[in-house]
C-alpha cells in the first residue's frame, strides 16, 4: 500500500575502503536507479560506541559522504542526509521505546557480541542497548519497504519487523475504525466501493488471495483518497486495524565480497585495506606485496589459488578467461605471482579512476557536499514528519 522505498545507513567510520564499495555501495548505486532511495550517515549510531571520544565523528561524516558520491551515489536520484539533522528519528525512537520489551533488545546477537569484542569500552549503557531500536526508527520513519544490509544486520531487520507489527497491533485499533473505514469506502465512488466490498468479502470469507491483490491494486489507483483513508482501507481489507508502520524486507547484499590484502575481512584497523580513493602508486605497491600461496617460494614452485588471497581478488575483478589463465598458470608454475597480480592492479586502478574524478569537485569545493546534504535533510524531514503525524495521533498525542 505504501510505495516501495529503500532506506540504508552507514556509521561514519572515516574514509571508506574497497570492501565497503563491493559490500554495500555498489549495491546502493544499483538500487538508486530502480527505486526511491534514502541513504544516511548514522552519526548517532557512531555515538553509541564512541560517546567518550566523539571528536572523530564530524570529519568521518564528511569523508564518508565524499566516498559515497565518489562511488556514484547520485544526489539527483537518491536522498542523502545525516541522521542527527532529522531529529524525528529520535522522537520515533523514544515513542517506540515505550512499548519495546527489554528482552527483545537484550537478545539481539550483536548486543552481547559487541560488548565482548569491544571489551575496552564500557558499553553497559542505555544508548548501546537501544541501538537496534534506533535503527528500527531510522527505517520505520520512512515506511521503507526494503533495507539493503549485510547478513550481520539481519537480526536487526527482523526485530524492526516485530516492532512495526506490534505497533500496528497496539495503536492501529482506532475508536470507530469500522465506521471510518466504511466512510472511506464511500469516498471511492459507488462503482469502486461496490467492487471493494465484494473483493473484501471474497478475501475474508473465502480466503482468495487474488481478491486481496486486486483490491490492493484498485486502492493504489484510487487517486482521490487521503493517506489516512488509504491506510484504513488497506487495513480493513485484511482485518480491523490500520497499518501505520510498514514491515520492511531485508535486501541482502549479494555482491561478491572483497577480502583484505591478507585474505581476512578488509578493515582499516587490521591494516589490510585499500582505501576507496587510494592513489595508484600505493595500490600498486600494496597488491605487489600481498601474500600469496606460501608454497610458491621460488618462481618454479607450483601453487594453489585456493590458498592465495590474490585469487579472491581475481574472483571479484577478473573475467572468465583471466581466471582460467590464473588457475592454470598458478598450478603449473607457468606464471609468476607478480605477473598474476598485474591484472588485479589494473582492474582496481580502472575502477577507482571515475571515483577520483567524481570526488575532485567535492574536494575542491566542500560547500557542494554541504548543499547536497542540506537538500537531502529537507526531503527526508518532510517524509519523516508525515509519518510522525500519524504515529503521534495513533499514540494519543494528536492534541494541540
Ligand atoms: N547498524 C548499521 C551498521 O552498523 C548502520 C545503520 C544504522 C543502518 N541505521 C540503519 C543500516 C538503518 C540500515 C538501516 O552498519
Ligand atoms: Fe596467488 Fe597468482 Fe601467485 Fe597463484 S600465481 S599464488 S594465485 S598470486
Amino acid at each position: 500500500m505504501y510505495p516501495d522505498r529503500v532506506v540504508s545507513g552507514m556509521r561514519p567510520t572515516g574514509a571508506l575502503h574497497l570492501g565497503h564499495y563491493h559490500g554495500a555501495l555498489k549495491n546502493w548505486v544499483k538500487m538508486q536507479s530502480e527505486l526511491p532511495c534514502l541513504f544516511f550517515v548514522a552519526d548517532w549510531h557512531a555515538l553509541t560506541t564512541h560517546y567518550d571520544d566523539p571528536s572523530v565523528i564530524e570529519k568521518s561524516t564528511w569523508d564518508m559522504l565524499i566516498d559515497w558520491l565518489a562511488s556514484g551515489v547520485d544526489p539527483s536520484q537518491s536522498t542523502i542526509f545525516i541522521q542527527s539533522k532529522v531529529p524525528e528519528h529520535a522522537e520515533l525512537h523514544l515513542l517506540l521505546s515505550m512499548a519495546t520489551p527489554l528482552g527483545w533488545l537484550e537478545r539481539v546477537p550483536t548486543y552481547k557480541d559487541q560488548i565482548e569484542k569491544l571489551a575496552t569500552k564500557d558499553l553497559a549503557t542505555y544508548g548501546f542497548l537501544g541501538y537496534p531500536l534506533l535503527q528500527a526508527a531510522d527505517v520505520l520513519i520512512y515506511r521503507a519497504t526494503q533495507v539493503p544490509v549485510g547478513d550481520d544486520q539481519v537480526p536487526h531487520i527482523e526485530m524492526m519487523r516485530e516492532i512495526a507489527r506490534r505497533f500496528n497491533h497496539l495503536y492501529g485499533k482506532e475508536k470507530g475504525f469500522e465506521e471510518k473505514a466504511q466512510e472511506a469506502v464511500k469516498k471511492l465512488g459507488s462503482k469502486r466501493a461496490k467492487l471493494y466490498n465484494e473483493l473484501r468479502t471474497e478475501f475474508q470469507q473465502e480466503g482468495k488471495d487474488d481478491a486481496l491483490e486486486q483490491a490492493k491494486a484498485m486502492l493504489d489507483d484510487a487517486q482521490n483518497l487521503s493517506m489516512i483513508d488509504r491506510e484504513r482501507l488497506f487495513g480493513y481489507l485484511e482485518g480491523s486495524r490500520k497499518l501505520i508502520l510498514v514491515e520492511p524486507q531485508v535486501k541482502l547484499t549479494t555482491a561478491s565480497r572483497l577480502p583484505g590484502l591478507d585474505g581476512a575481512k578488509m578493515s582499516k584497523s587490521y591494516g589490510n585495506a585499500i582505501a576507496l580513493r587510494e592513489d595508484k602508486e600505493s595500490v600498486t605497491k600494496k597488491v605487489r606485496t600481498m601474500p600469496t600461496d606460501p608454497a610458491r617460494v621460488r618462481r618454479t614452485d607450483a601453487g594453489d589459488p585456493e590458498k592465495c588471497p590474490v585469487w579472491k581478488f581475481h574472483q571479484v575483478y577478473s573475467d572468465a578467461a583471466t581466471l582460467e589463465w590464473v588457475a592454470k598458470g598458478c598450478k603449473s608454475a607457468g606464471i609468476g605471482c607478480l605477473e598474476c597480480k598485474q591484472p588485479v592492479i589494473d582492474a582496481i586502478i580502472l575502477e577507482q579512476q571515475p571515483m577520483h574524478e567524481r570526488a575532485q569537485q567535492y574536494l575542491d569545493d566542500p560547500t557542494l557536499v554541504r548543499a547536497i546534504v542540506a537538500d537531502g535533510c529537507d526531503t527526508a524531514r518532510k517524509l519523516a514528519q508525515e509519518t510522525m503525524r500519524d504515529v503521534r495521533e495513533a499514540m494519543g498525542l494528536g492534541y494541540n
